[in-house]
């Protein structure tokens, strides 16, 4: 059992928190929202995430997870110190890592002891070092302390399974104290592990998540000469995706990614290359690829009900994947703000963003389901592949819809059964 502390209570920091408890160690949770670390203390989670709030109850009820606004309490406690506060993107695409650099300082004037500082926040190849120097210059006790950088691979709605299953842990490391403190802490995944330097682990988490947006853009654009030559892109990522080297994951043609890691990731990592003296042309047009998408879909539903000024289109998803109530960078964001300038008007319908959605829309009409949001639609759009759109009675929605036209913006639907149930049905790259 090691003792843990946590420095940041946001989607990170909670998940690597509660399974660490989970696996047995004793955590504490330190926030400075004196609001947020109160409620938790009541039970009550901020955000939805699959299994989690289940984790941070059970382990609060044995006691071996904690919440403080105390950082001076968490450096006492804990020999391991996992940074993960939030690392927001600035105007230009490079992260702001102010947060960081104060609670590295804040860290370091605590410390009376040997401790392992760990960057788990996403951020840029080099901040190792400067963390490094930072606790250096606020040593005040003068005590021995390791830099780790252990990035996250965690995806929303699927964190505590990608925490408690990883593919691989990544521990970039410059002594050997540090690296086995670090791997008899993962030990019990029984993962496959990279220990490395500082900066290699950092680059193998911008390169990870580049390289997850290439593939999505990469197939994004195969749809678009899907679309021009009658070929059908769900079958060629099929195809594509049985030869092992490629695989057939994150081949989904659709409305392009979101969320807050592959956008904020892919813009810093083009600065972060730039400022290393190389132009990252390929992430660029990455990029490019995706912004399209979200436009094509406008254009596919103009295509099919001509103007769209007064006319009414329901949008079926709201979040920017399934399984998760977060909005940040969701594709539903442009496609929406698209529309009203046109002259449309929305009603939308999601099973646990709307509330979220709330804050970013104006002039929304809020359906309590898919059946709602049809009610007189012109066209309905799918912007989220919910499980529950999959099953909807496809027959009901006809007959509740002004026009039969469906836009598929993540291919849930066979366009073969969609003529035949005599919809006008448009998806991606088929
Ligand atoms: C991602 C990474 O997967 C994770 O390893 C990292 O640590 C954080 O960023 P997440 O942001 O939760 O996780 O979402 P992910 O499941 O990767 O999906 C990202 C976006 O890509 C979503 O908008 C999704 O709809 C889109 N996507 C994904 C596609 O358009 N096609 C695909 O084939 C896969």
């Amino acid at each position: 059992m090691k003792n843990i502390g946590i420095i940041g209570s946001g989607h990170v920091g909670l998940v690597t928190g509660a399974c660490l408890a989970e696996l047995d160690n004793k955590v504490i949770i330190m926030d400075d929202d004196v609001k947020k670390i109160g409620s938790l203390r009541m039970g009550v989670i901020p955000f939805y995430e699959l299994g989690l709030a289940e984790m941070v109850h059970r382990n609060t009820d044995s006691g071996k997870l904690s919440f403080t606004t105390s950082i001076k309490e968490v450096v006492k406690q804990a020999e391991i110190i996992f940074i993960c506060v939030g690392t927001p993107q600035k105007p230009n695409g490079e992260a702001d890592l102010t947060a960081v650099e104060a609670v590295s300082q804040r860290v370091a004037k605590a410390m009376n002891n040997y401790r392992v500082i760990v960057e788990k926040s996403t951020v840029p190849v080099k901040t190792g070092n400067w963390i490094k120097r930072t606790v250096e210059l606020n040593n005040t006790n003068n005590v021995d302390f390791d830099v780790v950088s252990n990035p996250e691979f965690l995806r929303e709605g699927k964190a505590i399974h990608d925490f408690m299953h990883p593919d691989r842990i990544v521990i970039g490391v410059e002594s050997e104290r540090a690296a086995n403190i670090m791997l008899r802490l993962y030990n019990p995944l029984k993962a496959p592990t990279i220990v490395t330097n500082i900066e290699t682990a950092e680059l193998i988490k911008h390169a990870s998540n580049a390289f997850l947006a290439l593939k999505i853009s990469y197939i994004n654009a195969i749809a678009n000469i899907c679309e021009n030559v009658g070929a059908d892109v769900t079958k060629v990522a099929e195809g594509m995706g049985c030869d092992k080297r490629i695989g057939r994951e994150f081949l989904d043609a659709g409305i392009g990614y979101g969320g807050y890691c592959l956008p904020k990731d892919a813009a810093a990592f083009i600065r972060i290359a730039e400022e290393a003296g190389y132009d990252f042309e390929l992430l660029k047009i990455v990029q490019k690829i995706n912004e399209n998408q979200r436009q094509q879909i406008i254009g596919k539903v103009k295509n099919a009900l001509w103007n769209l000024n007064n006319k009414t289109i329901g949008i079926l998803g709201l979040s920017f994947k399934p399984d998760t109530d977060d909005m940040r960078e969701a594709p539903s964001i442009d496609i929406i703000k698209k529309l009203q300038e046109e002259g449309a008007r929305i009603k939308a319908y999601d099973p646990k963003a709307m509330e979220n959605a709330k804050a970013i829309f104006e002039d929304i009409e809020y359906g309590k389901d898919a059946y709602e949001v049809a009610v007189e639609s012109d066209a309905l759009i799918i912007v989220t592949e919910w499980d529950e759109f999959t099953n909807l009675d496809l027959a009901k929605i006809k007959k509740l819809l002004r026009q039969s036209v469906i836009i598929d913006g993540r291919n849930i639907f066979d366009p073969a059964e969609m003529s035949r149930l005599g919809f006008i049905y448009e998806g991606v790259g088929r």
